[in-house]
Formats: C-alpha cells, structure tokens, sequence
C-alpha cells in the first residue's frame, strides 16, 4: 500500500494500469542529491567514515553481533564462507531454488555444490532432506529466504548444531523479515542482505553480512575486513602489513554507504508497504480454483519481497495479468538445471513440485490499495 513519502506517482491510478514486479526506490532527489554531492566532492570516496557509520547503523537495526559491509551480496556470501572456513574441495549443501550468485558464491569460494530439496509449500530449504545431505565433506550450510519467505531455520539449525556446521542465510529477499520474534539476521553464524537495484533497500549495488559468532568476533571481522580487501589490515601502516592470506576487491565505498544512510530513513515504510500487501493478498488470495499461496512455519513472519502463488495453467495466467497489465514471472531458473552444476544433479521431488507451477505477482512498495483489490479481481476472474 503505497503512502505520501514512498507513493510512485508513475503506476498511479486510473487508466490501464502498468505494474511491474519489482521497482527501484530511493529517497526523494531533495534529500538524497545534497549528501550525495557532499560526500562525492569531499575528496574520500572509497572506503571510509560513511561505510563506518553504515555499518554501524544496519547492525543497530538487525541486532546482530557485527557487521561487514561489501560491494554485492554475492562478495558478502563468499565472505560468509570464506570465515565459516570453506576451503576449496569442501562440499555446501544449498538449495537450487535461488538466484544464482547464492551458489556461484560456493564455486568462488572452491567449494562444491550438494543440493538439498526444498519444502513445495513455499520453496525453502527442507530440514528433513538437509539432514539426509550432510556428509563428513559438508564446511557449510546455505540457506535462502525465497521471496522473502523467512526458511524453518529452528529445523535447520538444529541439524546444523547437531553436526557442528555452520550456516549461512541467504537474506538477499528477507529484509525485514522475522522469525521467532526476531529479525532475520541475528539466529545464524553468517546472514547476507543484499543491497542490489531492485532488493527492498538498494545502494545501487552492495551486500552486507551480519555475523553472529559467539567465538572471538573481534578477530572474525577483522579477517572479514582483510578478507575484503586484498588481504591487507588497512589500519596498519602499508609497508608494515603482510599479506598472509587471499583477499579480493569486495569493499563498500562512501558513496554507496551515503546513499544506504539516507535510504535507512525510508526502509521501514519500504517494507511495511510490502508486507501489508502480501498480508493482504494472504486473505484476498483464498479460494480461487487453480491457485494456491505459500504457507510457512509459524514462526516465520515475511517480508513478501515479492508474492509467490502456485498456480494451473501458468502460461495461461501469466498472458491473463499481462494482458491487464500486470507483470508476473518465475524471476529465476531453478539452479540445478544449468550445466555449471551439472555434477551435483540429484531427483529433487520438492523443486519438481514448486518450480512447476509457481509464480510471482507484484507486492512491493509501488502498489495502491486500488491495485492490489485490482490484481485480486483479475485474478478471480479466470485465466
Ligand atoms: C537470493 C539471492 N542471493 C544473492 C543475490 C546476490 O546479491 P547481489 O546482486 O547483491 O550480489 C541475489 C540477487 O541479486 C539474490 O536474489
């Protein structure tokens, strides 16, 4: 539901409408251009006082112990790895019903990929089929949020527990999200956000990683720091450092920090717009034939980066919303299908069953009121 300080004047009513999927928001130009001038004209526009203070206030907003920001998701999920201690030859059990820089990050981090299936009611990581996946060769477990969908983690971490693993959520689409009471971000040893153009909260691009180890974190975050770039303390005097492990060119700069600052003021709205809707839908969605929505443990609370439905026929209903203008799309290729995989190919009846018939409709921010009651009409009314 849109409201006066994020509403989107461009899919405003009246008319054939035109909703998309997803939607860039940033700050009005009157509040973000000064502090984006500011800090570019400043004469420090790498990694310095806004990434601090970044840093700084998106821990404050999860709660997590510490916190490592980045220059993508994708450079925070090999970070997570990196310091979970996954060495090249390891295995990481994940799930293929993703995007793909969750399981390219196994590969950058030389690992291989072990599919673990996942629950058809709403895509995530079945706990059950986990346990059967881990093996003496597992360093780590990935877990993703689908959609937003916070996964079973009390399930998951009680295999993981049980067999001294770590895990690495995936929250690329879980901001905001919660479970048990909490927000997404503080129950794992390692939770990636993703800061990408069309996530609930962007830098334009940026990934930040919460981490939640009870064992010398101090250490952990400065091998992070080191971690993320070219393995050099940048604390220390340049000549004096030495380079002792691999770094990589991963850090957040000022200006993607300075834009991340400004968003912070809006992200609430942001995502209490998306999660009024999904909750909406949740109820408005009901009792259509052919169409099923998502459920999920009851400890969850979702964030709805977008709204998944399983539906028949879904050809047909994807030409029916486009023809009323209304954008719906699969959004990703189950992973396992691609060839750089193809080693790691097992039957998984989960993703069988969800990736045949799932689909995602607008949900976010950008929707009025009038346009979410419009996506129900059109749908109950057939495809
Ligand atoms: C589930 C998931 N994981 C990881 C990423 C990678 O994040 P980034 O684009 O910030 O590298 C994305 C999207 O981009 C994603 O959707």
């Amino acid at each position: 539901m849109a409201n006066s300080r994020i509403s989107d004047s461009s899919t405003a009513d009246g008319g054939q409408p035109n909703i998309p999927l997803f939607k860039v928001f940033l700050p009005p130009r009157e509040v973000l251009m000064p502090r984006l001038e500011e800090v570019l004209y400043s004469g420090q526009i790498s990694e310095g006082a806004q990434v601090v203070e970044f840093e700084r206030r998106f821990a404050q907003r999860i709660g997590c112990a510490g916190m490592l920001s980045f220059n993508s998701g994708t450079a925070a999920l090999h970070g997570a790895l990196a310091l979970a201690g996954v060495q090249a030859g390891d295995d990481v059990v994940s799930t293929p019903m993703t995007a793909e820089p969750t399981n390219m990050a196994i590969l950058h981090a030389g690992a291989n990929v072990v599919w673990a299936d996942v629950d058809p009611a709403n895509g995530n990581l079945d706990a059950r089929s986990l346990a059967e996946k881990i093996t003496e060769r597992t360093r780590a477990i990935m877990v993703v949020h689908y959609g937003g969908i916070p996964a079973d983690i009390d399930a998951i971490r009680a295999v993981a527990q049980q067999r001294g693993i770590p895990v690495v959520e995936d929250a690329a689409h879980a901001m905001g999200a919660r479970y048990d009471g909490r927000p997404i971000g503080v129950h794992s040893e390692f939770v990636m956000f993703s800061l990408q153009a069309i996530k609930h909260m962007t830098t334009v691009d940026g990934g930040m990683l919460a981490c939640n180890s009870a064992h010398d974190l101090d250490k952990l975050l400065a091998e992070g720091r080191k971690f993320r770039w070219f393995g050099i303390d940048r604390a220390a005097p340049r000549t004096e450092v030495d380079v002792a492990s691999v770094g990589y060119k991963y850090h957040m700069n000022n200006v993607t920090a300075a834009i991340g600052l400004a968003q912070l003021d809006y992200v609430d709205e942001v995502i209490g717009a998306h999660i009024a809707n999904g909750r909406y839908f949740d109820v408005a969605l009901q009792n259509i034939d052919g169409l099923r929505t998502c459920t999920w443990d009851a400890k969850a609370e979702p964030s709805y980066w977008f709204y998944t439905v399983m539906v028949r026929d879904r050809d047909n209903f994807c030409r029916h919303l486009a023809a009323h203008g209304i954008a719906s799309s699969q959004a990703h290729k189950r992973n396992d299908r691609h060839s750089i995989f193809a080693s790691s190919r097992c039957a998984l009846p989960g993703v069988d069953a969800f990736y045949g018939s799932m689909v995602h409709i607008p949900c976010g921010w950008w929707l009025s009121e009038s346009q979410r009651d419009y996506i129900v009409d059109v749908i109950r009314k057939g495809w």
